[in-house]
């Protein structure tokens, strides 16, 4: 039964790094509002423990390195065969390395740029014959703050994000024949695992905390459902306003 508080009833939705922080929220989030979620992760175990809570009947969990081009394919067919379709795809997998030029490793800039970067191009290509099949699908990159602006310490991070973001427009551009939107989302400092050991400073954020992981899955939502079907293209910054301007410079 579907009940219109449903936003994304009827949808499959394969999320990638899903068994953990951010991911694992989407997934939690996506099902509550009627969708079928494939959770994907190299964590197998938390991957797995995550479908027995959502439920078998709406959840499925498949192991899935992001690097890897071969089992992006077999991922893809593995949730053709188990839902029949897929109409969004989640590419949220990531990790951070720190250091500017100077200091961030030739191993660090690789391992950064092959699961952040790579990893989205992977799977956005070995999902886009399913995705092609529907009316309408919606593909959502997360990229970050460090996607839009310039972010100390962090070349290869902020390097990869600028990239999903150039490529979330290039592709919106390239498969709007198929009506398949493409778009990014840009998250700010966000309480999950990732940052757990993270020393942030948070004055330039007018807001003047962390997100919680659901007032980043509510954009995501909105972006997996009919409710954007005119929405392709576009960059959404969710940060507490920390990109909006200055705000440590404060002239009287
Ligand atoms: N937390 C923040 O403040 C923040 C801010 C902006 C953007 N982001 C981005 O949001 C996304 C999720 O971050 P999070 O904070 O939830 O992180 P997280 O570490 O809690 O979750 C990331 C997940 O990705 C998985 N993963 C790592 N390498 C993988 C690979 N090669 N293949 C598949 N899965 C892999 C991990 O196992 C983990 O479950 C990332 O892309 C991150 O860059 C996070």
């Amino acid at each position: 039964m579907t009940h219109h508080h449903e936003r994304t009833a009827g949808k499959v939705a394969l999320i990638t790094g899903a068994a953990s922080g951010m991911g694992a929220s989407h997934a939690r989030m996506l099902a509550v509002h009627g969708a079928r979620v494939v959770i994907t992760d190299v964590a197998d175990e938390a991957g797995q423990d995550l479908v027995r809570e959502i439920g078998e009947d709406r959840a499925y969990f498949i192991h899935l390195d992001v690097t890897d081009y071969q089992a992006w394919e077999q991922a893809v067919e593995a949730t053709l065969e188990r839902f029949g379709k897929l109409d969004v795809l989640v590419n949220n997998a990531g990790i951070f390395t720190a250091g500017s030029i100077e200091d961030a490793t030739l191993d660090d800039w690789d391992k950064t740029l092959d699961i952040d970067l790579n990893g989205t191009f992977y799977g956005m290509k070995a999902a886009l014959p399913a995705l092609k099949k529907n009316a309408t699908a919606s593909i959502i990159n997360i990229s970050s703050i460090a996607g839009v602006t310039g972010f100390k310490n962090r070349a290869a991070y902020s390097t990869a994000k600028w990239a999903v973001q150039g490529l979330t427009k290039t592709s919106a551009l390239d498969l709007a024949k198929y009506n398949i939107r493409v778009n990014s989302v840009h998250p700010g400092s966000v309480e999950t695992p990732l940052t757990a050991n993270l020393q942030r400073g948070l004055g330039q954020v007018p807001l003047g905390r962390a997100a919680q992981v659901k007032e980043i899955s509510s954009m995501i939502i909105h972006l997996a459902s009919d409710e954007s079907t005119f929405t392709t293209g576009a960059s959404f910054i969710i940060d507490g306003g920390e990109t909006a301007g200055n705000n440590l410079r404060d002239d009287q």
